[in-house]
């Protein structure tokens, strides 16, 4: 099943390393980002845990759960989850889902090309409070995630989704955004009132709303 961004993200329940989880349960009304990996015991898939586990502050204060998946069973990745430790100087403090059916890797269309025998794409999803898609990412098994990238969309997500602007190239946290199009001259001197740059009639930058 191919997933697009505005879907309603399917709904499971799967074993993890904290227990069995039912997904929308265990999301409430917080955002989330699903992320998938090739196979226990790979290197890169050890770094990016355990850089995700470092980044747990970053996700906390924006209201993020994030949940890994592994077509492995729970034995494996419980011996895994030591390693992380071990080599990354942090204990993973999110769940793991042990997909070893692949239910969740299917659901997601996680398995891919020629991966697929072996194991998952590294895929990433971030899901909304409402449970709707709003990121979908699709990395071959050989390049490692950049998830200050990920958490700058959802730095992007939550500003645009209070505010009638968008962001603009390399935009992070603090810079000018753009008044979105649709937004006339005289609504935007009212909804900005710090005023705006008109670079182009279609291209009007403002500071960040929200500082
Ligand atoms: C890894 O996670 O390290 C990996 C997995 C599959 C292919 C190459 C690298």
């Amino acid at each position: 099943m191919t997933i697009r961004l505005g879907d309603i993200a399917p709904d499971f329940t799967q074993d993890s390393t904290e227990g069995p989880i039912h997904f929308s349960e265990w999301k409430g009304d917080d955002w989330a980002i699903l992320f998938s990996h090739p196979a226990d015991f790979t290197p890169v898939c050890t770094t990016e845990l355990g850089q995700v586990a470092k980044l747990k502050p970053e996700f906390d204060k924006r209201h993020v759960k994030a949940i890994g998946l592994s077509v492995d069973g729970l034995d494996s990745h419980e011996k895994w989850v030591g390693d992380i430790k071990e080599t990354q100087g942090e204990a993973l403090n999110f769940p793991l889902l042990a997909d070893a059916d692949r239910k969740v890797a299917n659901l997601y269309d996680m398995l891919q090309g020629e991966a697929a025998a072996t194991g998952t794409v590294r895929s990433v999803f971030i899901i909304d409070p409402k449970g709707v898609v709003r990121l979908t990412l699709t990395y071959p098994a050989s390049t490692g995630r950049n998830f200050d990238e990920i958490l700058r969309v959802i730095d992007s997500l939550q500003l645009t989704d209070g505010y009638r602007v968008a962001t603009p190239v390399n935009w992070k946290q603090g810079d000018d955004v753009v008044v979105l199009p649709a937004v006339p001259n005289e609504e935007a001197d009212k909804l900005f009132p710090k005023g705006y740059t008109a670079v182009k009639p279609y291209l009007r930058t403002t500071p960040d709303p929200r500082t």
